[in-house]
């Protein structure tokens, strides 16, 4: 079973930060799981919202903010916001890191609620460059995205992110038929819509089955029976022990 550190070891470390990705190598699991965005000056930077101010102490959105603005900004956190490492991240810096260890990354590309023009191009030619493209997973729920990949680059893998909303806008037939469309190796399903029905017919197609966001003993369990693929936690060491012994 894949076990993927979410956002990083993010339940007890900054999420999507260097600091909490290097306290994720230790862990004995498979992935990490990262959010890319781009700003307004072209650069692929690893951070979940759209908008700043939750974590940081900036205000507006990456795609209006330029790399610099974006990099003079601290965490909110006072006992973290001095660190070196927790500030925004680029990709390339996330590659950098990952290149030299045993850990997968999947990258999840923030293209639904903002879109980014050409950000699948770039970030394929930076994964190329890294030479890091067996390395990767790239997932996103945006499935316009995935189909650009999939044309762009054939050997790199996809995986298509299906929330509660998508389910509800899509029966499974049509989540299934996207995923083939789209040449995925995976499919992403929330916790709140997998079951064994999904779990079955995904297999079925041929459709490993990785389950996001996965932080309570109870639903892993549930999930071990169903014999899914992969786990994305932010209780990383946990959900391993539990897993692996
Ligand atoms: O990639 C799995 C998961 O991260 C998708 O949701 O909102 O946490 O990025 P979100
Ligand atoms: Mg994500």
């Amino acid at each position: 079973m894949n076990i993927y550190a979410h956002r990083g070891n993010s339940g007890f470390f900054p999420e999507n930060t260097m600091y909490a990705f290097k306290k994720s190598l230790d862990l004995g699991i498979y992935g990490i799981e990262i959010d890319v965005q781009k700003t307004k000056d072209g650069i692929l930077v690893v951070h979940h919202d759209e908008t700043l101010g939750r974590m940081f102490d900036g205000k507006g959105s990456i795609k209006k903010s330029t790399f610099e603005q974006l990099r003079e900004l601290n965490l909110k956190d006072e006992e973290l916001k001095n660190k070196a490492d927790c500030k925004i991240p680029t990709l390339e810096e996330v590659l950098e890191f990952i290149k030299d260890t045993d850990l997968t990354l999947n990258i999840e590309i923030k293209n639904n609620k903002v879109r980014y023009k050409n950000i699948e191009k770039d970030i394929l030619d930076i994964v190329k460059q890294y030479e890091m493209e067996d390395k990767v997973v790239i997932s996103s729920f945006n499935y316009k995205s995935l189909k650009r990949i999939s044309k762009l680059n054939s050997k790199v893998k996809t995986a298509y992110l299906v929330g509660p909303l998508t389910f509800k806008r899509r029966n499974l037939k049509k989540i299934l038929k996207i995923c083939k469309d789209c040449k995925c190796t995976y499919i992403h399903p929330s916790c709140d819509v997998v079951n064994k029905e999904f779990v079955a017919e995904a297999h079925k197609r041929g459709l490993l089955v990785q389950v996001y966001t996965v932080n309570s003993v109870t639903i892993m369990k549930k999930l071990i029976k169903l014999k899914v693929d992969g786990v994305f936690t932010n209780y990383p060491k946990i959900i391993n022990t539990l897993v692996n012994g």
